[in-house]
């Protein structure tokens, strides 16, 4: 059995209140606060950045906090990020001129890197930095957004994801992000996905405790 994490996305909290937000997710028992990072130039949203994340710790947040960059460039995000508390960073490979330089960046500010792959992205472009990654986010939605529909083609690419980390005998964890459900995180979970990023379907409802306990009852029950 795999050791399952639940990141909620707080793209979809209420950003007036989010550190009462975070503590209350944590406290039903997500494991990891998942973090969007938005430039209005990598997509067209514009979201939260380094103080928001710095923010956070000071409230007293110390949970893992999985920044998934969607900016270009990336590595000036990078370090102020890693200055912020960050534990994961995760970028989108097109988004840096030098991939591998900016993965050593992650790993040198004392943070796990990780990739992020667009739907339409191939695994290919990962094949030579597999062993260099904590984290293999695969985009199950367009970037940009909250509250999309999954892409199910995606499916397919966490199975074919997981072969290649498993053939790699690396740790990463293989998360997926984008109109994850409690209509589809079982079947995600079977084909090898362990760490599921869910935004409006967490948020959106009124019992954390309760919706957190179905996510788990559907990955282990
Ligand atoms: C989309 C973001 C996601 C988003 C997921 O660009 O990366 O993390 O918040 O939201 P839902 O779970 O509502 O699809
Ligand atoms: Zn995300």
């Amino acid at each position: 059995k795999r050791d399952y994490k639940i990141a909620p996305s707080i793209l979809s909290a209420d950003f007036a209140r989010l550190g009462e937000e975070v503590n209350a997710i944590l406290a039903a028992g997500a494991d990891i606060v998942h973090f969007d990072v938005m430039d209005n130039h990598y997509v067209p949203n514009l979201t939260i950045g380094p103080m928001v994340c710095k923010a956070l710790r000071k409230f007293g947040i110390t949970a893992p906090i999985d920044v998934h960059l969607m900016v270009e460039p990336v590595d000036d995000m990078i370090v102020q990020f890693a200055e912020a508390g960050a534990t994961y960073i995760t970028f989108h490979p097109e988004a840096s001129r030098h991939v591998d330089r900016s993965l050593q960046l992650i790993r040198d500010h004392g943070c796990k890197p990780g990739l992020v792959l667009n739907p339409a992205a191939t695994l290919d472009s990962i094949k030579y930095v597999v062993d260099q990654l904590d984290m293999l986010l695969l985009m199950s939605v367009n970037p940009g957004f909250g509250g999309q529909k999954f892409i199910p083609y995606i499916m397919d690419k966490v199975r074919d994801a997981r072969a290649l980390l498993d053939a790699h005998g690396v740790a990463t964890r293989l998360e997926v992000d984008g109109g994850v459900g409690l209509g589809n995180v079982r079947a995600l979970a079977e084909a090898g996905a362990d760490t599921f990023v869910a935004g409006s379907a967490i948020f959106n409802t009124d019992d954390y405790v309760q919706t957190i306990a179905a996510f788990r009852e559907q990955l282990e029950g």
